[in-house]
């Protein structure tokens, strides 16, 4: 018998490989070490025991049997609605998908065509764009600032001609930097979306995840408009093992991303979404949500104060209003990949800046510190050996550590 090789289809051997972020062979996490690179909730700041009850009453319930035929693409009609409740839009205009990366993809292939311009953060949540590479657009990066994506840049741009048949954002806690779009920003957004005729793909997975004190917008502008596709996950509030998201579809275009998603995975596991039904409908889980924001909160201080007190003047970094990250500038002419790898050894890894750019190699000296998932302990320990990594390339001691080995 003669033995032909196999050779992928154009689209998989056209694929870039995987660099930088999520590419695991790149990161070295030896025993002991400590990863403040990943994007985990803390297990002990989910709602296990709600988890528990709902897998309880869904598999005793009448309606169990039921849960294991299949389930309409667009997912079971009550999820539906008591999602569009909370995001106060048409439960028509909901479906439900298996996460946050699902929407993106739904998202990615129901609007945009191999050729097109797609409008992106920058720094940029780094997995939207290897979705991109399945179709093969012009990237145009936009500056994300203190208030969000920079809508007067974009404005100008358009302008100037500038045709996007979209745009992708992260509004809330953005990853990785962390801020917020402001709801001027979003209100200017929609206006040259509608104006200029591009969708706004709203990726806003960190929503719920606000520390004590911080009041998130409403994005009333965003719900309002036939513009903008939401796409969600509870990944960061009941756990990425749960695979289940939503997404918030313009009306235009619901019943066509209702046939695409018919030709890929067809729907979402029944029981799952009776158990994140039964969820919401228990009055404790908000509360264990914003119980969750505080204990983050905690975390964040702990992460930040340690940036302080280890590399003092040298380091900058916001204070994390919500979400699981901290985009920090690290001072210093070194050569950031030999302190990626120095770190690596000391026993701590973290996301690179320059993984981030929505293109080139921007963001050198840019750290993604993750506080989400790591012991107060280790965030400081964490810290402690980054530093020590770049006190080694830099030459230079700075804050508490280099005081006081200086005696001082
Ligand atoms: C901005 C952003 N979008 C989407 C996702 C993917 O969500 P999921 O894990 O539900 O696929 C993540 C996960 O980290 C994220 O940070």
């Amino acid at each position: 018998m003669t033995h032909t090789a196999l050779t992928p289809s154009a689209l998989l051997a056209g694929l870039p490989v995987r660099q930088g972020f999520g590419d695991a062979t790149l990161i070295r996490l030896a025993p002991g070490s400590i990863d403040l690179g990943g994007g985990n909730p803390a297990t002990d700041l989910l709602p296990l025991d709600l988890y528990r009850v709902a897998f309880r009453e869904v598999t005793e319930g009448d309606g169990f049997g039921a849960l294991l035929k299949y389930t309409p693409a667009p997912g079971l009609a009550s999820l539906r609605a008591a999602i569009a409740a909370r995001d106060g839009v048409d439960a028509e205009r909901v479906l439900i998908t298996n996460g946050g990366a699902h929407g993106l993809a739904l998202a990615v292939l129901s609007v945009l065509d191999p050729g097109d311009t797609i409008v992106v953060d920058d720094p940029v949540y780094p997995l939207f764009l290897r979705v991109l590479d399945l179709i093969g657009v012009n990237v145009v990066p936009l500056r994300v600032g203190a208030a969000g994506i920079d809508t007067d840049e974009l404005e100008q741009r358009l302008r100037d001609g500038l045709r996007p048949k979209a745009l992708f954002t992260v509004p809330t806690f953005q990853n990785p930097s962390g801020v917020t779009l402001s709801a001027e920003r979003e209100s200017a957004l929609v206006a040259l979306a509608e104006q200029y005729g591009f969708v706004v793909i709203a990726d806003d997975p960190y929503r719920a995840i606000a520390f004590p004190g911080t009041t998130v917008p409403t994005r009333t502008a965003f719900r309002g408009s036939d513009h903008v596709l939401a796409v969600n996950t509870f990944s960061k509030t009941l756990g990425p093992g749960l695979r289940l998201g939503w997404i918030v579809v313009p009306t235009a275009l619901t019943e066509r991303v209702t046939w695409l998603r018919n030709r890929l995975d067809g729907q979402t596991s029944g029981i799952l979404q009776a158990v994140v039904e039964r969820m919401l409908a228990d009055d404790r889980l908000d509360p264990s949500i914003t119980a969750a924001g505080a204990g983050y909160a905690r975390k964040a201080t702990v992460l930040t104060g340690a940036l302080r007190s280890e590399f003092g003047d040298a380091v900058e970094v916001a204070d994390p209003q919500g979400g699981f990250f901290a985009w920090a500038r690290l001072d210093g002419d070194i050569d950031f990949t030999q302190l990626f790898e120095r770190a690596q050894d000391l026993g701590v890894t973290y996301q690179r800046g320059e993984w981030f750019a929505a293109s080139g190699e921007a963001f050198r000296g840019f750290a993604r510190l993750s506080f989400s998932e790591v012991s107060e302990h280790d965030l400081t320990e964490g810290v402690a050996r980054l530093a020590q990594a770049w006190r080694e390339l830099t030459g230079r001691g700075s804050g508490s550590d280099a005081r006081s080995r200086l005696g001082s």
